[in-house]
């Protein structure tokens, strides 16, 4: 093989213009594809930033020809050549580089490649996942991955520089750290100097960041690597970064300008989007009873309605039974749907079962006036009434189910999406944040029987619902809020409890015992003793914004070196066994 002995490149492969015409270059990288077209070989090189086609001809260059004869597809080459303007009927329009091509002079070869295993220039969906994760090096080749990789780096650029101007602080907390209650199951990795003990991952450095508002660093971020042992998704790694910030002296509505800010930023400098703020605030009550979900995607309106009061007095068995059991009935107006057939309808309808209701039923507006197969149930005055309520006007068509609350109102949440996509219905914009506010502060653990923070313990409650900690604290709301972006979550936060006997009534309302509490979290109630300030923040899961700026369906597309959903490493393996001494160095036996 060859070597560079010397050689530099003169310009990347996606450089090249007409305006080089004529000039001695050095170009070097991949051997894209090769065609021989009657004994001339045409080379496209390619590297990060582009294709050349590079042009062997025996008759200008007898031995660079030859030797180019015996490359393959994936090659590593160096060529010393001249470029040349292509004639305009040779251009082409879809390569950067496509007015010109390169004769060369000389060839290096510094490198061979086997046979690749699937083909480079396929689609994302066309490789098998697994394929393209073992062999994650021949992946992230692609020029689509590349540019993933090149759209997340920009983004890391842009938050770290708007929060640098606003005077925040990065500061790295550490990966080795004491166990927090974040809900999933922690990463634990043994101590070999102190037998049976263990550090944790960090599921985020929620109680560092807090620490630092305590030490007085006012305003803190950091682009921080977390790890939860969960079920995982395409949204869902079980290492995953996040943007995690806290700030002192702050109420809700302060973090939502400064985060607000931030996305106005990144939307500007990664996709060059403009976006409005401030964004829309549901509370989480009416996020739910309109749309089924904590996490609603606005691109669409279609908001559900109660029509309980007035569909009950319908005499229509289903309606009638699911409100004898305190269930209510919910309608969808999706607007002119004209085009929905019997047949699309009886598909819906037993989805709709599936969800866990009765079935979903049908009220078409037309021409002729109403048709519906539950017509025949309504007198016409609630039928008249529904629609008004509905604001049906006509080529409307209405979608209603009934079954007990908790369970049609995210079956409708899920069905809205359904025949949004079905549809192919047409959205209002591209982008759509809101922000969803006022969450319970716990939630009950049937299993344990006990309560859980719904965010996480140190979540304040808010002022005006602390009384009912002690009376009811199922309807206590929460200082907490999420940030949704097209029906992703991409962040959390809360304002912090910094008084320490509010975060110790949390602990024994969490059944967290006085001795649990201290050994867990003594550290942060030790702190909230000598002067914490009110701080709050929030993290953002930069994997799924990535993923949304990339336009992918899961953010294993903008991670270089994801996990499976079984977490695994297809390419190096692991997890993997460990040898004998290193378990018997921590004092560890394998009990399978
Ligand atoms: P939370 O648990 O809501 O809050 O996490 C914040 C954001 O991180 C993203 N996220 C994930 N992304 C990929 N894979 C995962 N397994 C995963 N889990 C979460 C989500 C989520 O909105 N310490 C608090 C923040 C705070 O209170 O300031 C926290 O971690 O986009």
């Amino acid at each position: 093989m060859d070597r560079l002995e010397g050689w530099h490149r003169t310009h990347y492969c996606g450089d090249l213009r007409k305006s080089d015409n004529g000039e001695e270059v050095i170009l070097m990288g991949w051997i894209d594809t090769m065609r021989d077209h009657g004994g001339v070989i045409f080379v496209d090189l390619r590297d990060r930033y582009g294709k050349t086609q590079v042009v062997f001809n025996p008759e200008k260059n007898k031995d660079a020809y030859e030797k180019a004869s015996e490359m393959k597809k994936e090659y590593v080459i160096g060529i010393k050549g001249i470029v040349v303007e292509r004639s305009p009927e040779m251009v082409n329009p879809k390569l950067s580089t496509g007015e010109i091509e390169v004769f060369p002079g000389e060839l290096k070869v510094f490198n061979a490649s086997k046979a690749v295993p699937f083909n480079l220039d396929e689609s994302s969906d066309a490789i098998s996942e697994e394929l393209r994760l073992k062999y994650r090096y021949l992946d992230l080749r692609r020029p689509i991955m590349q540019r993933n990789l090149q759209i997340r780096h920009r983004f890391y650029q842009s938050v770290r520089k708007y929060f640098d101007e606003l005077g925040f602080l990065e500061i790295e907390t550490p990966m080795l750290m004491k166990s927090t209650p974040e809900g999933a199951r922690d990463y634990l990795v043994p101590s070999r100097i102190f037998r049976g003990k263990f550090y944790a991952l960090p599921q985020s450095p929620q109680t560092y960041k807090q620490v630092l508002m305590v030490s007085g660093c006012d305003k803190y971020f950091q682009i921080v690597k977390c790890f939860r042992d969960e079920d995982l998704r395409a949204d869902r790694q079980p290492e995953f970064t996040q943007i995690d910030v806290e700030m002192s002296f702050v109420e809700e509505e302060d973090i939502f300008s400064v985060m607000e800010g931030l996305m106005i930023r990144v939307f500007v400098e990664v996709l060059n989007i403009e976006i409005k703020a401030p964004f829309p605030i549901l509370t989480y009550q009416e996020a739910i009873s309109k749309y089924g979900t904590d996490k609603p995607d606005l691109r669409w309106e279609l908001p559900m309605e109660d029509i309980t009061e007035i569909a009950r007095t319908a005499d229509f068995p289903v309606f009638k039974e699911a409100v004898g059991k305190d269930g209510i009935i919910v309608c969808i107006n999706l607007g002119n749907l004209a085009q929905i057939s019997r047949r699309e309808m009886d598909v819906l309808s037993e989805q709709a079962v599936k969800l866990g209701t009765k079935g979903a039923f049908f009220i078409k507006i037309t021409e002729d006036g109403i048709s519906s197969s539950i017509k025949k149930y309504f007198k016409e005055e609630t039928l008249n009434r529904l629609l008004e309520k509905c604001r049906a006007e006509k080529g409307d068509v209405l979608i209603l189910m009934a079954e007990k609350k908790d369970a049609v109102l995210p079956a409708m949440g899920n069905m809205r999406m359904e025949i949004i996509k079905r549809f192919n219905l047409p959205r209002k914009t591209d982008y759509v944040h809101e922000w969803i506010t006022d969450f319970p502060i716990l939630e009950f653990n049937e299993e344990e029987n006990r309560f859980q923070a719904m965010h996480h313990p140190f979540t304040s409650p808010k002022e005006e619902d602390i009384w009912l900690l002690d009376k009811d604290p199922a309807k206590a709301r929460a200082k907490a809020y999420d940030l949704v972006l097209n029906g992703n979550e991409i962040a959390g936060g809360s304002i912090r409890i910094h008084d320490k006997s509010l975060q110790e009534k949390m602990f024994r309302l969490l059944k967290i015992g006085e001795k649990e509490a201290k050994l867990k979290f003594g550290f942060l109630l030790d702190a909230l003793e000598y002067g914490a300030p009110p701080h709050g923040g929030i993290a953002f899961g930069f994997d799924r914004i990535a993923m949304i700026f990339t336009g992918t369906k899961s953010i294993r597309e903008v991670i270089a070196f994801p996990k499976t959903n079984s977490a695994v490493s297809l390419m190096d393996g692991c997890p993997t066994e460990v040898n004998p001494e290193q378990l018997k160095e921590l004092g560890i036996k394998i009990v399978v």
